[in-house]
């Protein structure tokens, strides 16, 4: 569901400012009954006219993206650094990334258009599982990795379960690289967990999104996800969240 002003902006009528002056106006109907109120939020199953008009809305586009360390995850940086949405094929749709990464984090990152696969797969009770391999200044103790798997106590509260694996170490240079999954998507989290435990990240990317991978892709490439694949990741999400 998204907010019908937005609707309306994004199907490129008006910006969104004037696109709220529309609807007090009285212009806008959703289901045939005309609407007056900016709260109102509309599915992609309404139907939405503006003075008698049917809406044309914007197909909905999906990409999987392999971000590059170095990259941000905005759509526009007022500093002028390189954002996720440079990497996009010339469309005329305006995409904006599902959740983030860090700016120093490289790997998988979904974008789409479509605002209620967006807020499905970034609401708290969906459990997708995002696996990340993180490489770590100094190596986590057995005692570390059980606490990471049960939670940890972090600013925000304590983190849930997280499936943790040492991949390898290196002794002389006391680092490690561990695999961490995790279904939740507060701000950092990975950083802050491994912080916690006294072993902070080096390098960290996000290998997996669910069932999606990079296979296939280098950093810096972006390709669309099959319509299954929006599918399955729907359906996973829903079922989550149920
Ligand atoms: N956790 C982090 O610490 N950083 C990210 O970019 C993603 C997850």
């Amino acid at each position: 569901m998204e907010r019908l002003q937005k609707v309306i902006a994004h199907a490129g009528i008006a910006s969104r400012r004037k696109a709220e002056q529309i609807i007090l106006d009285g212009k806008v109907t959703v289901n045939g009954k005309v609407v007056k109120e900016l709260g109102i939020k509309v599915s992609p199953s309404d139907r939405v006219e503006v003075e008698g008009i049917p809406l044309e809305r914007e197909e909905p586009v999906y990409f999987l993206f392999y971000k590059p360390r170095g990259v941000i995850s905005s759509v526009q940086d007022e500093k002028g650094r390189k954002v996720v949405t440079d990497f996009l094929p010339v469309i005329k749709q305006r995409v904006y990334p599902v959740g983030r990464l860090d700016y120093d984090t490289s790997g998988l990152l979904l974008l789409t258009n479509d605002g209620e696969f967006a807020n499905l797969l970034m609401h708290p009770s969906n459990e997708i599982d995002k696996v990340y391999v993180a490489k770590t200044k100094g190596i986590p103790t057995r005692e570390n990795i059980k606490a990471l798997q049960r939670g940890i106590q972090l600013e925000d509260g304590k983190t849930a379960p997280a499936k943790v694996k040492m991949l390898s170490f290196d002794k002389r240079k006391q680092t490690a690289v561990i695999e961490i999954s995790i279904h939740e998507g507060r701000n950092r989290q990975v950083r802050r967990m491994l912080e916690a435990i006294g072993c902070p990240v080096i390098k960290l990317k996000r290998e997996r999104y669910g069932f999606l991978t990079l296979a296939g892709l280098s950093a810096g490439d972006m390709r669309e996800l099959t319509p299954h694949e929006v599918k399955q990741i729907r359906v996973m999400a829903t079922s989550k969240s149920s």
